[in-house]
């Protein structure tokens, strides 16, 4: 049986449509699993929809719907986004479903029959979109949350409390012996120097909604917002219900999620964990905020763009290997049209649509389509990709994604320069120097098929119609990384050169 691999994105707040900030953190995970799949795991990919909240409550209200018909219209535009960005979704959780209702209920009654749940007063201030309360520390100026920039509400309401504080010595000890529990670093240091200054109990229900699982042992309150959120990635892969597929696949190997939302996953969801005797994710892994204008993108802020229109006008690839090479994985990176349409037309017309078209064109002008099949073919092309896959492999070990792309593009900018260097168009004029004309040939295809394998994670369409017009179509759903071990795969195969497969754009039409 294959090695599991377990990820979750976050679940979404259905209070409004997704933007491209969450179709980044959609994108990402779905190349990590692809990637893993191209290893030949097991995977399982998770996503969905994140229903109770006061937010979401508003939001329906505002439409003239009921919280449930509007909960059932914008899981649809969720999904439809997977659809449309590519997505190989294994499942979709929406945290109204009864499957997640049992769950969440099993999960703080384990926790109170710990004593790790008490009946409380709590006072602070609240925002209304975080929908959490802040310590004086984490303001900023006139009160303001420091992700929405609004001024807090103080708040004061009977509540159901999780002892937060008891774990805080078995996180700390956690975090110190799982150095890659939170990733990249930056953010583990930040949990760790608030796991250093203590954690507080935190409240876990309320009364003021029936909008909501209701506690176990007092049904006048509803699961606060996180404690339900969260349980979702136990949902996803069977808990309760699934008994196999959870125990294939519980821990989850990565949450991917936003740095907004750290501390909920990263100090939060373990110690939940803890208290219910179930094991901790191997890994939290953070991605920094898409920004627009200069500020996060967000429906709040205002600066939202809608990643349909994009794949509508660039096609989803495009925008796939647009955000994942220009964001560095862990830090802010910024959307504007122009730099998607320059790296489009540098990186995918130029280099790679290019050295595609170049390559199946000089097999079709030369051998009438035939790859060649010479001995002792291997050069410096074949050292220049065997360097792109190690550095491939070694970047997206760490999922860091923009650094593992940099190296296929490393591999296509040398096949490209090869190209200039060899001039087979001379090469086919001599007779005496046709078994380095096929030599060439062959080099260059198969350093293609290499560059078609390892974008299959970001570009799968791509991906799939290269090796398909190179002769060498996938045999499953997808390519297999060990096809790079092989050198000569297409030799003898008929390739069927295609239109363009990255038609320029010229920047006058925008
Ligand atoms: N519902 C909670 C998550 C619960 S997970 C158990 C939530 N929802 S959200 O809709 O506000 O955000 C969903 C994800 O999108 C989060 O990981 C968040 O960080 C991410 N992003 C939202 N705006 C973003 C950008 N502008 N850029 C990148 N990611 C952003 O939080």
């Amino acid at each position: 049986m294959s090695h599991p691999f377990y990820l979750t994105t976050a679940i979404a707040y259905v209070n409004g449509k997704p933007h491209v900030g969450h179709a980044y953190e959609f994108i990402a995970s779905d190349a990590i699993c692809r990637y893993h799949r191209m290893l030949g795991e097991n995977v399982f990919f998770l996503s969905g929809v994140d229903e109770h909240s006061a937010q979401v409550e508003k939001a329906a209200r505002d439409e003239g719907a009921s919280t449930q018909d509007y909960c059932d219209k914008m899981a649809v535009v969720f999904r439809e986004l997977h659809e449309k960005l590519g997505s190989h979704l294994d499942g979709f959780i929406r945290t109204s479903e009864p499957r997640h209702h049992v769950t969440t209920q099993e999960m703080l009654r384990r926790s109170y029959e710990k004593g790790d749940i008490y009946k409380g007063h709590y006072e602070g201030w609240y925002c209304v979109s975080c929908e959490a309360f802040y310590q004086d520390d984490d303001l900023e100026a006139n009160n303001c949350c420091p992700v929405h920039k609004k001024p807090c509400e103080w708040l004061k309401e009977e509540n159901y409390f999780f002892k937060l504080s008891k774990y805080t010595e078995a996180l700390k000890q956690h975090f110190q012996e799982n150095p890659t529990f939170n990733q990249p670093d930056g953010y583990r240091n930040e949990m760790t120097a608030q796991l250093e200054r203590g954690l507080k109990d935190i409240s876990i229900s309320r009364s003021t909604t029936k909008w909501g699982v209701p506690l176990p042992w007092d049904e006048s309150h509803v699961a606060y917002v996180w404690f339900d959120a969260l349980s979702n990635y136990l949902t996803g892969v069977g808990f309760m219900k699934e008994e196999e597929t959870f125990k294939t696949f519980w821990p989850a190997d990565i949450h991917v999620i936003g740095k907004d939302i750290n501390r909920f996953h990263s100090v939060l969801w373990p110690a939940m964990l803890m208290s219910c005797d179930l094991e901790l994710p191997k890994q939290v892994l953070v991605h920094g905020f898409i920004y627009h204008k200069g500020e996060k993108m967000s429906k709040t802020i205002g600066n939202i763009v809608d990643p349909l229109a994009l794949i509508e006008a660039y096609g989803r690839d495009p925008l796939r290997y647009f955000l994942l090479r220009e964001v560095a994985f862990g830090q802010d990176g910024n959307y504007s049209e122009e730099a998607l349409i320059n790296r489009y037309n540098a990186d995918l017309a130029n280099d790679l649509g290019n050295l595609s078209s170049r390559v199946l064109s000089m097999v079709k002008k030369y051998r009438k389509c035939l790859v060649p099949n010479p001995a002792g073919s291997e050069d410096g092309l074949r050292e220049a990709m065997e360097k792109a896959r190690r550095q491939y492999r070694e970047n997206m070990d760490k999922n860091a994604l923009h650094l593992a792309l940099g190296a296929v593009w490393d591999l296509i900018s040398y096949a490209n320069r090869y190209v200039d260097e060899q001039a087979p168009w001379a090469l086919a004029k001599d007779d005496g120097r046709q078994d380095q004309l096929d030599r060439v040939l062959l080099n260059l295809v198969e350093a293609l098929r290499a560059a078609a394998v390892m974008i299959y994670p970001v570009m799968p369409d791509i991906s799939l119609e290269m090796l398909r017009r190179l002769a060498c179509p996938v045999e499953g759903e997808h390519p297999l990384l060990a096809d790079l071990d092989a050198w000569n795969l297409c030799a003898g195969r008929t390739i069927e050169p295609g239109p363009s497969l990255f038609p320029r754009i010229e920047k006058e039409e925008k």
